[in-house]
């Protein structure tokens, strides 16, 4: 108790690190009244191409160094923030900051999901915390949720919109009717999906996110590896007018749920009904739906991103680090993880499924069809029939199907495409009541 002052070391400086540091100046008095003493940035750990940034421009040019060592050597700084981003060397560098005593808040979402156990296990040997609030949800506060608030549940289930970059080129299909390649090229334009998007709409981004809140929701070691994993870009214009016909909207969901002792970790599109509330979450926002025992359901819904939200959570966390400092605290919550979980493989899991099929426009076609489905014990929940393509005399089917097990579903799909009448199994995406 009774330290004069917190001392900040930063690492990174672009848009959250830029945002981070002037919300340590703008909100300076607010901020050493929440924690007790004034905080105060020491260093700034940069790339010599940031110093010509508009933010450095802004700054103590004292502050900066490129110099990774002179970093770490400065004895005045407790809590380490990381917004830098990726694996390596940010796992280093968070990995140095722990092993000498300094407390760490990251939003670095990758490095967290691919390594946080480990870096969990050496915070609680150093006694200093690792707070991540802003790796996942941006602004929404959700690690705080799992670790605090709903400690006292078993968690069922946990289904997330958290990519908004892939949630906004989703509702632009549903609400324009036009196709992926052109609902990203307009994301591009807008700043909401980078030039190379693969880690967004290949659902990588997601996975990570679903990794850090899976372990923490089922206190188990989740890492990105074991999330079975499918993009968006195999989804058309169609799927979306046929799905709207039938009842539901698509999304990009991650899932994580706890059954017989097994999870299931997963994201890739999904049709859910269009009443229920995940449904509504269009454009860049986020939300996650968590089922636990004691509070039944409960909905967060936020900005997922950006530079304002993101700094909010950051901040949270480095006020909750210094607190603990200012009064002697050390380590107050350990996190520790249980390994050994069992994973249930994909094609045990069991769910509806949408279907899309090209198909000849002939007497018959659906009974055939029916028949393929009935053989693997899937049955039909309802069917809708297009005309097509009236010169090749084809039509589109699409079906969707009540509860069935995905290796039955597969071996019927392939079974399908080889049928004489089916031109073309052109989607399958599966379907989640939520309750
Ligand atoms: N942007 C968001 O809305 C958001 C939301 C939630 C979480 N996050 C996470 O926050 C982290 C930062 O994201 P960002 O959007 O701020 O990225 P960014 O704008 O690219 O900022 C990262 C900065 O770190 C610098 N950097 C890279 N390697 C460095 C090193 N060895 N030493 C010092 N600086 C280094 C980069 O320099 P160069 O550009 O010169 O390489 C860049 O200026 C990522 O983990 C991201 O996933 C971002």
């Amino acid at each position: 108790m009774g330290k004069k002052s917190i001392g900040i070391g930063l690492i990174g400086l672009g848009v959250i690190g830029g945002q981070v540091a002037k919300v340590l100046t703008d909100k300076a008095e607010v901020l050493a009244k929440q924690v007790g003493c004034p905080l105060v940035l020491r260093k700034v750990k940069v790339l010599p191409q940031d110093l010509t940034r508009p933010q450095a421009q802004k700054m103590n040019s004292q502050l900066f160094t490129t110099d990774t060592d002179e970093f770490f050597s400065e004895s005045e700084i407790d809590i380490v923030i990381e917004a830098m981003g990726g694996e390596s060397p940010a796992l280093e560098y968070l990995t140095r900051a722990l092993s000498s005593g300094k407390h760490v808040v990251t939003s670095n979402k990758e490095v967290i999901a691919k390594h946080g156990a480990e870096l969990m296990k050496l915070a609680g040997q150093q006694g200093v915390g690792l707070r991540y609030e802003a790796s996942v949800g941006g602004g929404i506060p959700l690690i705080s949720r799992f670790q605090y608030d709903l400690v006292a549940n078993k968690i069922g289930g946990i289904y997330a919109i958290i990519n908004g970059t892939t949630n906004y080129i989703l509702t632009r299909m549903a609400r324009e009717g036009v196709d992926f390649s052109l609902a990203l090229t307009k994301a591009q334009e807008l700043g909401y999906a980078e030039a190379n998007p693969e880690n967004d709409i290949e659902g990588i981004d997601a996975t990570y996110k679903l990794a850090i809140l899976a372990s923490l929701a089922f206190h188990t070691e989740v890492r990105p590896q074991d999330i079975y994993r499918e993009g968006i870009s195999r989804l058309s214009s169609r799927d979306f007018q046929y799905a709207r016909e039938l009842g539901f909207a698509i999304k990009l969901l991650a899932i994580a749920k706890e059954d017989d002792k097994k999870f299931e970790v997963r994201v890739h599109p999904v049709c859910i009904p269009e009443d229920s509330l995940l449904a509504k979450v269009d454009g860049v926002y986020n939300a996650v739906l968590v089922e636990g025992d004691l509070i039944d359901k409960i909905l967060v819904f936020g900005q997922g991103a950006g530079p304002l939200p993101t700094s909010s959570a950051v901040i949270a966390d480095v006020v909750s680090a210094a607190q603990e400092i200012f009064l002697g605290m050390s380590g107050r919550a350990k996190w520790e993880l249980k390994s050994g979980k069992v994973i249930k493989p994909m094609s045990d899991i069991e769910t509806r499924y949408y279907l899309r099929l090209n198909v000849a426009d002939r007497p018959g076609v659906l009974a055939q069809i029916a028949r393929v489905l009935g053989d693997h014990r899937i049955s039909i929940s309802s069917a809708i029939q297009k005309l097509a393509d009236p010169v090749a005399e084809t039509a589109e089917l699409v079906i969707i199907t009540h509860t069935a097990q995905e290796k039955a579903m597969q071996s019927a799909i392939s079974e399908m495409a080889c049928l004489t009448v089916v031109k073309e199994v052109s989607n399958f995406i599966r379907v989640e009541a939520l309750g």
